[in-house]
């Protein structure tokens, strides 16, 4: 129940991996001029053609990476430094992913202005508001596709718009929703779009950043010529393979398995209100992820009720996985205006392509024993 942290690696994929890495089909290095490296030159640009299709990109667009933090980085960063000197103000929000946040805050100790966007009680972002964050010096607006914490879906197309009308460039993370929704970024009108693989049954350790045709952006990793000279280091082929078969499965699969989880989150969502009173949905009730279920519950501390999941064989989130471990509550759960009772009580279930109408009902039934036994 924590698909979102990262999901399983599909059969199909390890099976496109595997001869990358037993060097069946080749070990070579993709910049290598011998025939090694043009056997692994042919797979990365078949696996580059491949997340391409899944973005409806050009396949020059498609700039691979070592994760969706670097995507992110590389946009963001990557835009700022290459933005003339009067463009150095960069608008986001509040909900962002840290790989996002943290990159505002790296900007501002270097010189550059930052505005983050609030947003609603639902996690929603206001057009307008971006609108009236947005300077004749931005740069680059930065909102994400879906948050991954509360699930929420952003207009995406409308402050793209907002953006262009100011003359700053648009960035969305798409982390969560590619091969969740449909992510095409000429339906989108983004400049740049972040994802990567193991969010969507490929591998960890594979990212990518869609750049618009003919964008400037400064690489910020310094070295060889690898990904038309943005980002030096040589490529993780294997990974890579396997993120183009991913991308080939998510553009077969996506829309069957968007329409069977929604059903399935909204009976999960039904079932854990029915298993213990005072349950709370957090995010946007209708605009949300397919997968996602965020709750806080009353009376109840979040890691408490996660540790109790984990003893019962139920694996859920307090949260973004790389922020659990901490016990601040959820800068998301606060961005909503929670109180901090229930911002601290917030738990995220994320469903995947193999969870079942059984295994919900089974962790609805845990969750309401494990709540009713921590109120006693
Ligand atoms: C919305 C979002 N952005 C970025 C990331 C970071 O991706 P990665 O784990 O590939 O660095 C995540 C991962 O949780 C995410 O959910």
């Amino acid at each position: 129940m924590d698909h979102a942290a990262t999901t399983p690696v599909d059969p199909e994929v390890v099976a496109a991996m595997l001869p990358y890495l037993n060097g069946e089909a080749s070990f070579g290095n993709p910049s290598s001029i011998h025939r090694f490296g043009r056997e692994a030159r042919a797979a990365l640009d078949a696996a580059r053609e491949k997340v391409a299709a899944l973005l409806n990109a050009e396949f020059s667009e498609v700039y691979f990476t070592g994760s969706g933090t670097e995507a992110d980085n590389l946009a963001i960063l990557g835009t700022l430094r290459a933005a003339p000197p009067e463009r150095n103000h960069f608008v986001t929000t509040a909900i962002e992913h840290h790989a996002v946040l943290h990159c505002a805050r790296f900007l501002q100790t270097q010189g550059y202005t930052v505005t983050i966007v609030p947003v609603d009680s639902q996690g929603l972002v206001s057009p307008d508001d971006v609108a009236r964050a947005i300077t004749d010096r931005t740069a680059l607006v930065s909102v994400m596709h879906a948050s991954n914490e509360i699930g929420t879906i952003q207009p995406i197309r409308e402050i793209a718009r907002i953006a262009h009308e100011r003359g700053a460039l648009f960035h969305t993370d798409a982390v969560q929703t590619a091969g969740m929704l449909p992510v095409d970024v000429r339906a989108l009108e983004c400049d740049l779009l972040s994802l990567c693989a193991h969010k969507m049954y490929g591998p960890k350790g594979a990212g990518a950043l869609f750049i618009r045709q003919g964008l400037k952006v400064a690489p910020i990793l310094h070295g060889g010529t690898q990904e038309r000279e943005k980002r030096a280091g040589t490529e993780n082929l294997p990974a890579l393979v396997g993120f183009g078969r991913a991308a080939e499965l998510a553009r077969e699969r996506r829309a069957a398995d968007a329409t069977r989880m929604e059903a399935l989150r909204d009976r999960f969502i039904a079932a854990l209100r029915d298993a213990a009173p005072g349950v709370h949905l957090n995010g946007h009730p209708r605009l949300r992820l397919p997968n996602n279920v965020n709750v806080s519950v009353e009376g109840v501390e979040g890691p408490t009720l996660l540790m109790n999941l984990d003893l019962r064989g139920v694996a859920a989130s307090s949260g973004s996985a790389c922020s659990s471990g901490s016990i601040e509550p959820s800068h998301v759960l606060r961005a909503i205006g929670l109180p901090d009772d229930l911002a601290a009580s917030g738990v995220r279930f994320t469903l995947g392509r193999g969870t079942t109408g059984a295994e919900c009902a089974q962790v609805a039934a845990i969750f309401g024993e494990i709540v009713a036994h921590l109120r006693r």
